[in-house]
């Protein structure tokens, strides 16, 4: 069973492994606390994360400390997507879209103004801006759309044939999510299928900060159970090499 993290003896024993840590983490906890205390609800505290995380790089705000490493998480989510039913006819939502890490292969292979992103963040928005000129997809006409919560109230009615969120659950408190199964189920075809990425804990479910949160598998299939949605948990991710675990969301019939 995983230790939560947030306990102080964890803690104390993770850092004294880890020493090279301790000055970016306590850098870390110092902005969390600042922002906390400037931001009205969690959605408001991560888009000033972003804001700052976007103002140094925003390839290392999506999580990716080197190019190299953006080109192949992009890639990763990319084909595994493919292999996994998507069509250049689909209509898809990316929740979280960040700077088109994987979305610029979506909106490249996606029939034109066929993808259709969303984040809280305006500045790694911009950055997507960037994304879509610098690798020459004007001429898809992606939509890329700021938004304050995932209520998708300016969506229509059974839209998307796909939707997909990579490692924004993993920052997400359960109220979010919960906000999110509650609507996603209006916006997706009868047929459609909603994939995302969580940071899983067989152990305790905890936070780090405001920044991480790990969740039982059980947990979020209770959750979507809730809404009406079935929830199944894709093994075959998890012989990736990526950290997160994927579920898949449909609308139960
Ligand atoms: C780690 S980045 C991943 C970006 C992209 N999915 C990728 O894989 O490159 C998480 C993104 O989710 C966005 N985000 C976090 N919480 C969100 C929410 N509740 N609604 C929409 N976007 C959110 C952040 O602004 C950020 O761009």
């Amino acid at each position: 069973m995983t230790r939560p993290r947030s306990s102080l003896v964890h803690q104390a024993s993770y850092a004294l492994k880890h020493p090279h840590k301790v000055v970016p983490h306590l850098r870390r906890l110092a902005r969390d606390s600042w922002l906390r205390l400037r931001s009205r609800d969690h959605v408001a505290y991560y888009r000033a994360v972003m804001k700052s995380d976007t103002a140094r790089s925003p390839e290392g705000a999506v999580g990716s400390h080197s190019h190299k490493r953006w080109l192949a998480l992009g890639r990763m989510q990319f084909d595994y997507l493919v292999e996994h039913g998507l069509k250049p006819e689909c209509r898809m939502l990316e929740i979280g879209c960040g700077n088109l890490r994987a979305g610029r292969l979506f909106i490249d292979y996606l029939h034109t103004g066929n993808y259709y992103g969303i984040d809280i963040s305006p500045d790694i928005l911009m950055a997507a801006h960037d994304t879509v000129a610098t690798h020459g997809l004007r001429d898809k006409l992606p939509y890329l759309t700021p938004v304050r919560d995932l209520r998708f109230a300016f969506l229509p009615d059974e839209h998307f044939d796909v939707v997909h969120a990579h490692s924004v659950f993993s920052h997400s408190p359960l109220e979010v999510i919960d906000e999110c199964f509650a609507h996603i189920g209006r916006v997706m075809r009868p047929a459609g299928w909603f994939d995302f990425t969580f940071d899983r804990t067989e152990g305790k479910e905890h936070q780090v900060l405001r920044e991480d949160f790990y969740y039982r598998t059980e947990t979020l299939v209770a959750l979507a159970d809730r809404h009406g949605l079935d929830a199944a948990f894709m093994d075959d991710w998890e012989r990736g090499p990526h950290k997160q675990s994927k579920i898949r969301v449909t609308r139960r019939r």
